[in-house]
Formats: structure tokens, sequence, C-alpha cells
């Protein structure tokens, strides 16, 4: 199995402070150091466009997970390095054992199957999956889509969902093609996370329904960076309790997050 090619040890004061009674297993870091596969940065693999967790604007990846992400990297007292990749890479635990990247941020639904592939954050984000439709199409139900082209994002939770539904898929590579493909007729509905979907609802198209698939998001590292694991969801402890979790997710999602 390839190892990061450069190791950066990085002290990890904030989680030394605030983690009180880890216990690592010894095979990693059982110091509590995190190791980086770059020197003073946090490397992260993710694929845009999915607004509003990652999409390009003014040339610069930004998002509800970049955000996140850039506030590990603070506590880290590292920059933050985003890579585009493709989401196949990601949710197969490839990039991460390629040494690619440290953490995969990419709105992935923590599964089972994923799971075996690599170690999950706490969950950071509810989500449900989605049909997009023409505007007026009257399509809003799994039923209503036999017989029809549906497209999906390829290695995603819609993709496995739509199978499931016995629907005929279309893949595509990213939500981008996706959407474009739907907007040129080439399908007749598209499959995503609802969230996500939000972003393309205008005169031309609108949302059918919402298939309430009770999805959680994580953030993944490679299996067994338990020092890494850590400092994740210490951080991700840190922003629900000072406030700043509810502030990125206003300002990506467009309302504060529903207490539960
Ligand atoms: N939540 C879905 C999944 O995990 C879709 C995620 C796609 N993410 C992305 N950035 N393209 O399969």
């Amino acid at each position: 199995m390839p190892r990061p090619r450069t190791t950066a040890v990085v002290g990890l004061a904030v989680l030394a402070l605030t983690a009180c009674s880890s216990t690592a297993p010894d095979d990693v870091a059982a110091d509590g150091e995190v190791q980086l596969i770059e020197d003073g940065a946090l490397t992260v693999c993710t694929n845009p466009p999915y607004e509003p967790f990652e999409y390009e604007e003014d040339g610069e990846v930004v998002g509800l997970d970049i955000a996140i992400a850039q506030e590990i990297a603070a506590d880290l007292g590292v920059e933050l390095s985003t890579i585009v990749v493709p989401f196949e890479g990601i949710q197969s635990g490839e990039d991460l054992q390629a040494g690619n990247c440290d953490v995969v941020a990419s709105g992935i639904t923590i599964t089972d199957e994923r799971e075996e592939k690599m170690d999950f954050s706490d969950p950071y984000f509810d989500a449900d999956q989605g049909l997009l439709v023409p505007a007026g199409s009257d399509l809003a139900s799994a039923e209503d889509l036999a017989g029809l082209e549906v497209g999906v994002q390829g290695a995603t939770t819609g993709e496995s969902w739509a199978a499931e539904q016995g629907l005929e898929t279309v893949q595509f590579e990213d939500l981008g093609l996706q959407v474009e493909a739907l907007r040129s007729g080439q399908i007749d509905a598209a499959i995503n996370d609802i969230a996500v979907l939000g972003p393309f609802v205008g005169d031309d198209l609108e949302i059918g329904t919402t298939f309430p698939t009770g999805e959680q998001y994580g953030l993944g590292v490679r299996t067994g960076n338990t020092a890494l694991l850590d400092a994740v969801n210490g951080t991700l402890e840190r922003i629900r309790e000072d406030g700043t979790y509810d502030e990125i997710y206003t300002q990506y999602l467009g309302t504060a997050p529903i207490e539960d």
C-alpha cells in the first residue's frame, strides 16, 4: 500500500487541550500527532460543481465543505489545499489510499460500504435525494419515471437509490454535466441530493419531489488515521459549540440549521 510521500508532523496543541482522554491505537500516531501528506498543508479532495458544498467562485473552490475544511486546517495550524478530483475516487477511498489527500470533503454520504474503505467523521449534514425535472413536466414520484431516462451522478447514493427503484439510469461524471443533459433534453429527469438541486430551479427546471433517504454526510480520512480523525471531530465539535458551524451553514445554505 503506498504511503504518503512527504510527511509533516504537526504539533496538535488545540487537540491536546480539547481531547481529554483519547486512546489512540499504537500503530498510528499513538502520541496524537497528525501526519499530513504535504508539509504545512491540509490537502482535501473534493468534487465540484456541488453548490452549496463545493463550487467554483472567482477561480476558487468555496462552499460549506470547504469552509469546514478551512476550520480544520486552522485548528491544525496549517494552510488548506484543495484538490478537485472525480467523485468515484473520493467515495471509493482510492484518493485517500493513494495519498492524494488527507481528507475527502465532498458531500459524502456515510454508508456501510464506504465505512469499509475509509474512516468517517461524525456526521455534519443531513441529506435526502431529490428529483430535478423540466418545469411543468408533472414528474413527481419514482413511479412517474418508469420507462424514462433518469440522469444520475456516477458512484453516488442517488445512483444506487435509482437502481434500487428499478429505474433506467444514465450516468454522469458530475452534477454540472447531469443538469446540462437535463436542459438539453438528453434525459427526462435528474436525481441527486436535494440540497444541491435548489440552485438550478428557475424558469426551465423545478423540483419534482424529495425522496426521504435519511442520509448523513461525513468527512473521510484514510482507514486507521485516528490522529487526523480525532482532529477533524475535534474541529466539528468546536464549530458546533462556538457558533461557527451555524454561521457558515447560514452563509452557504441560506437558512440556519434546524436544531436536533
Ligand atoms: N451524497 C451523495 C453520495 O455520497 C452524493 C455526493 C456527491 N458529491 C459531490 N461533491 N459531487 O453519494
